[in-house]
């Protein structure tokens, strides 16, 4: 261990809570007022003070942890003064958002879910912490597991998608991996689930906007993934930006303490969003920072993340008994907490390591974790049209490639991903040459700008200012397109590579449109005219609207942003070399205006019904119903047919199970993957339920020609629901159990729940 032995040092993480509370308590009993304040101050590196400023801050003892820093030598001066020089020496910790991974960037959250494998949802985030710890770091702000049922929303690419259970799946694995079997252990980092709550749910699609729901769709819907989290025993809880039925998140004392503390009984520590105690001055619940600071903590909020308000405003609070220092208290214990729980106290330099031991190259090629990636990435694809089987590619001819993000190493990383190098990312340019070496050609024209709206340009470089990353290509729109039409003439199949850039679907990215950018799409008519075969690559962060591609694509393949090894990745499926199984975890709507669009809808009195005339049901006049694609829905290059569902009972007793099982047949001459999804419809209850929700899935591999019986147990907590008066109950009565390949072609049969 480098630096001194920590006074405050004697955690024994791992031992009992009893141990911890005392640790803890004997140590509180030691800190003044300004020392306890100083714990709930979490400062964003490069953004709140500069460095020599900061290291004299933490030696005062009035910084709780950090974050933004992402190497063992930034983070070891830090610890140093905390460790060293401040009265207590207590160890600050490192936090960073390691969203899909860290040095080597995993695909999306959204591309994570669509693999419908939690072993790899749960593996990639096990890598993000080996990589993360390596870099000093102790925490990650992730998992995101809002639900979001509103693709206009940015944010969407940064979850798992429009279903409560698949969500709460996800978030459940990414605990599991990122604190793996403890937080205490060297190569975990404390999860920090987010945004609690309900910030998918903004109005509009417009982020940072307002929520406003009823509490039985809250609990139904928006709820479960952080509640999972949290149940797998994430360390702590990022409280949303937005307000909820008229109270910010960072203020509603509902939230965060008769739910979330209360009921839910979570032990860590919850923290504000960036600058959120603050924005309690701007939603106008606070007059001035004095009451933003007392109403945040009042609600619960234990850290305090970019603002200076606790530490300027709460020991006058104090001081003047309109905070009571137990308020206080209970803060830093949580704080306190979640270090001893990370083994701070028994190491402060667990993560940080030695200097003797730093990697000479945080960047070095031997940090990542390609092999990971690149599964996880080929697992992440969904296949949405693929008419005369036009993927598989044979090699051995030649395939024009074009497009704005074939050769994009910057977009194909996604958003949240600034620890990952572009020059270490594979493109889908590099990806084909590798696939095809010596066994066939690829002519690269690029074809078009993601897009030529130059305000929209000016926008996504202003999101990153450090470093503008659109750069566009300054020929004439023509010119680059005859370009590529010439590319496609001399070929033998094109391989479009569009979509949006990865700054499009991010934090404070809405759109009012999903339609690809005029620029592409007239690329994309081009090159259909030209007669040739056309397989449309999809790179993007929330569902688009593909009507063109659908109608017009031989084949069109959803990639998400596949990561660091997605050049690799989509080859692999363009190829043929690995034959794609994943399966869209939102739905994709015909339009804008069809949103919201989400598979779980709730039952109508008028519903509109496909084959019955549409006059006076729910629906649009001028457009098609239902989704452009469903929730659960991705090809795979064999077919598999699935026989009826046999119940093993037609009634359930109260407190009994009922088993329903499918034969799934790979009917094609390949082998190949998919995963067999169990919906449940409740057909009468007190209050109003959804069409279906999913409640269980499999994902299975199959050999071609072979058969598998996939079974599901249904017991009665898998038919509970929240009534009208939010208890978490199951109604006597029929419910449809029904299976399917995706959400929509499903097999049903029926059962009675007993009184
Ligand atoms: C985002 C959070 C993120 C935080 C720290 C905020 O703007 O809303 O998701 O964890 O910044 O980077």
């Amino acid at each position: 261990m480098a630096g001194a032995e920590p006074a405050a040092a004697g955690g024994n993480q791992g031992g009992s809570a009893a141990a911890k509370d005392a640790f803890i308590a004997s140590l509180m009993q030691r800190m003044t007022l300004d020392e306890k304040i100083g714990q709930l101050r979490l400062i964003s590196i490069g953004a709140d003070m500069p460095q020599p400023r900061l290291i004299e801050e933490i030696a005062a003892g009035r910084v709780g942890g950090t974050f933004n820093s992402v190497t063992r030598a930034d983070n070891r001066p830090l610890q140093d003064a905390a460790v060293q020089r401040s009265r207590l020496k207590i160890p600050i910790f490192f936090a960073y958002d390691v969203v899909h991974g860290h040095r080597t960037a995993f695909p999306i959250s959204l591309g994570l879910a669509a693999s419908w494998d939690m072993d790899v949802v749960e593996r990639s985030a096990r890598v993000s912490a080996i990589e993360a710890s390596a870099d000093g770091l102790d925490m990650t702000f992730a998992p995101m597991v809002d639900i979001s049922r509103d693709p206009r929303w940015g944010r969407t690419s940064e979850g798992f998608g429009e279903d409560p259970y698949l969500v709460s799946q996800c978030a459940r694995a990414s605990v599991r991996g990122f604190q793996g079997s403890s937080p205490a252990r060297a190569d975990s980092v404390t999860a920090v689930v987010k945004h609690f709550a309900l910030y998918g749910a903004v109005e509009g699609g417009r982020d940072y906007n307002t929520v406003d729901m009823s509490p039985l769709r809250m609990f139904q819907d928006y709820l479960p993934p952080y509640r999972a989290g949290i149940d797998a025993g994430a360390g702590g809880v990022m409280i949303a930006l937005n307000s909820i039925n008229g109270v910010p998140a960072t203020s509603n004392r509902w939230l965060l303490r008769d739910l979330l503390r209360g009921q839910w009984g979570f032990h860590g520590v919850t923290v504000s969003d960036h600058g959120a105690i603050e924005e309690l001055m701007r939603h106008g619940v606070a007059r001035d920072g004095r009451e933003a600071a007392r109403l945040a903590i009042d609600a619960g909020v234990d850290m305090s993340m970019h603002d200076s308000l606790y530490l300027k405003e709460l020991p006058a609070l104090v001081r003047s008994g309109e905070v009571p220092v137990a308020r206080i208290d209970e803060a830093v214990r949580e704080v306190l907490g979640v270090k001893y729980d990370m083994g701070l106290f028994q190491d402060p330099y667990r993560r940080i390591g030695s200097a003797r031991d730093d990697p000479p190259d945080v960047d070095a090629e031997g940090r990542l974790h390609r092999a990971e990636a690149r599964d996880a990435a080929r697992r992440s694809l969904v296949l949405l049209e693929n008419r005369q089987r036009t993927l598989p590619l044979a090699r051995g001819g030649t395939v024009a490639l074009v497009g704005p993000l074939a050769d994009a190493p910057i977009d194909i990383l996604g958003s949240w991903s600034a620890a990952a190098k572009a020059r270490q990312s594979v493109t889908l340019l590099q990806g084909m040459r590798e696939a095809l070496a010596g066994r066939g050609s690829v002519v690269y024209a690029r074809g078009a700008n993601v897009t030529d709206d130059e305000r929209v340009v000016n926008y996504l470089n202003f999101l990153n200012w450090d470093k503008p990353e659109v750069v566009q290509d300054k020929r004439p729109p023509q010119q680059m397109i005859d370009e590529a039409v010439e590319a496609a003439r001399g070929a033998d199949v094109v391989v479009a590579a569009v979509g949006e850039s990865r700054g499009m679907s991010h934090e404070a990215s809405s759109r009012t449109s999903l339609s690809l950018p005029g620029s592409q799409l007239a690329l994309l008519q081009a090159l259909k005219a030209t007669g040739k075969p056309l397989v449309v690559v999809l790179m993007n962060g929330r569902p688009l609207d593909l009507n063109w591609a659908k109608g017009n694509a031989d084949a069109l393949l959803e990639t998400w942003y596949a990561g660091t090894e997605g050049g690799h990745a989509i080859a692999d499926v363009l190829f043929g070399d690995y034959n794609p199984a994943g399966k869209l975890p939102v739905s994709f709507p015909r339009s804008v205006g069809q949103i919201p669009t989400y598979y779980n809808h709730l039952r109508l009195g008028r519903p509109f019904t496909p084959g019955k005339p549409p006059n006076y049901t729910s629906q649009y006049f001028e457009e098609e119903s239902g989704p452009l694609y469903p929730f659960g829905y991705g090809l795979s290059y064999t077919d598999f047919a699935l026989s009826g569902i046999t119940l093993s009972a037609t009634t359930m007793p109260r407190q009994g199970s009922i088993e329903a099982s499918v034969t799934v047949k790979n009917t094609g001459t390949r082998d190949g993957e998919t995963v067999v999804q169990l919906y449940l419809r409740d057909e009468a209850a007190s209050v109003v339920r959804p069409v279906k929700e999913l409640k269980d899935f499999r994902k299975i591999a199959l050999k071609a020609g072979e058969s598998r019986q996939v079974r599901f147990m249904l017991d009665e907590d898998r038919l509970k629901f929240f009534n009208d008066r939010l208890d978490y109950v199951a109604e006597p009565g029929e419910f449809t159990v029904q299976v399917g390949l995706d959400s929509q072609a499903v097999r049903a049969r029926t059962f009675t729940l007993l009184r």
